[in-house]
């Protein structure tokens, strides 16, 4: 992969020599080439610019500058060559973009100064065929594409293969954690002016430490970036995934939907939490302060009882949000500090569903249900 960057202050580029990117123009991988601009410029002040035709403020580049820069830098290079053009004013530069733009044999970055450059070399160039990518960092105004254009080597030049030594921390990024954002990483010391790092990542345990960093990695773009969560793949998300955006406020499945968790027929004693999806209550659970005496000893717990689901909105974590939700309301009414349920011996799936969500089974009690007497399993967790 190659990348010729024409601008009218090339020394900008010397900080692609550093770090990675110098290591890996140094071995080949890529080749990174700076020109100045005032060298396909003509006359006494090889002027580059000049005032906009219609008026208006500023200096506009010159397209016949800029052609004569281009057709000579295109002509140097072969295979697939792309002409990217950082403005303010482009397609955002993402990860998925710059990924698509890896496979490129030669980028050339034209990079604008002043108010721009005149828009008949963008259209010449996407007119004979080459790829024209008008590009943007960000939602702010830089002075000049050199930043842009040091950024799109950075992102897309670390996909080509071999600049990054261990391929797997790509493999990592571009799966599994897709579109989220990274979970913290901690390292020595072990304990940091009374801050230890979570005794999750010291366990050993690798499983659970997966489950805690996507857990983080999910509550981090929750927080941060919400846009990104329905954007997600929902190929790449677990039934724990699911549960855990809907305890947020997040339906992907059945489709995407915003869920408001409200509070419904609120008493002392005890409150229903209902789960709002598209002006509709699609789920509810009951939650009482206190517990009935369901097992030989007198239990000071919470009790749930009453989830119910809408069969068109199972199996998009819906049930586990708002169970998690319910024990998180819990906790800041009442007082104590265990919480009990009791589940049809019969219901396999709900069975499975408390196991899931951390609850253990206490024992087991024949009560009388909606259909006469039956067997019932008692499940417990702590809050
Ligand atoms: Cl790519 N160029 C310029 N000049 N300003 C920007 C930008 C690019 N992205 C955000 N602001």
């Amino acid at each position: 992969m190659r990348f010729d960057l024409i601008s009218i202050f090339p020394q900008f580029f010397d900080a692609l020599e550093l770090s990675l990117l110098g290591k890996a123009q140094h071995n080949k991988y890529l080749q990174v080439a700076s020109h100045d601009l005032r060298d396909w410029a003509e006359g006494k002040h090889r002027s580059v610019d000049s005032s906009p035709a219609g008026g208006g403020a500023g200096m506009v580049m010159r397209a016949d500058v800029w052609g004569r820069a281009l057709d000579q830098v295109l002509s140097e290079g072969n295979g697939k060559q792309i002409i990217a053009v950082p403005t303010p004013a482009g397609t955002p530069l993402t990860q998925d973009l710059a990924r698509r733009l890896s496979a490129a044999d030669q980028i050339v970055v034209a990079c604008g100064r002043y108010e721009g450059i005149d828009a008949r070399v963008t259209e010449y160039y996407r007119d004979s065929g080459v790829e024209v990518l008008e590009y943007s960092i960000g939602d702010y105004v830089l002075n000049g594409g050199e930043v842009a254009a040091i950024v799109l080597v950075e992102a897309v030049g670390r996909l080509v293969n071999g600049v990054v030594g261990n391929p797997h921390s790509l493999e990592e990024e571009s799966h599994w954690q897709t579109g989220v954002l990274e979970y913290p990483i901690y390292t020595q010391p072990r304990c940091w002016r009374e801050n230890s790092i979570p005794d999750v990542l010291l366990s050993g345990d690798h499983k659970k430490i997966d489950y805690w960093r996507r857990r983080k990695a999910l509550e981090r773009t929750v927080q941060m970036r919400p846009d990104l969560i329905w954007q997600m793949d929902q190929t790449l998300l677990s039934e724990r995934d699911l549960e855990f955006l809907a305890s947020e406020g997040f339906q992907l499945i059945p489709a995407k939907n915003e869920i408001i968790f409200r509070r419904l027929g609120d008493q002392p004693y005890s409150f229903v939490l209902g789960a709002q999806i598209d002006g509709a209550l699609r789920a509810h659970i009951q939650v009482h302060a206190s517990c009935p005496k369901i097992l030989k000893k007198e239990a000071d717990a919470i009790f749930l009882s009453d989830l119910y689901v809408d069969p068109l909105h199972m199996r998009g974590g819906l049930a586990g949000g708002l169970l998690e939700r319910a024990l998180f309301e819990a906790k800041n009414s009442f007082s104590s500090r265990q919480c009990l349920v009791a589940v049809n011996i019969g219901d396999k799936w709900t069975r499975q569903f408390y196991l899931r969500h951390g609850f253990k089974k206490e024992g087991r009690k024949r009560m009388s249900g909606r259909s006469g007497h039956d067997l019932f399993d008692i499940y417990s967790r702590q809050l």
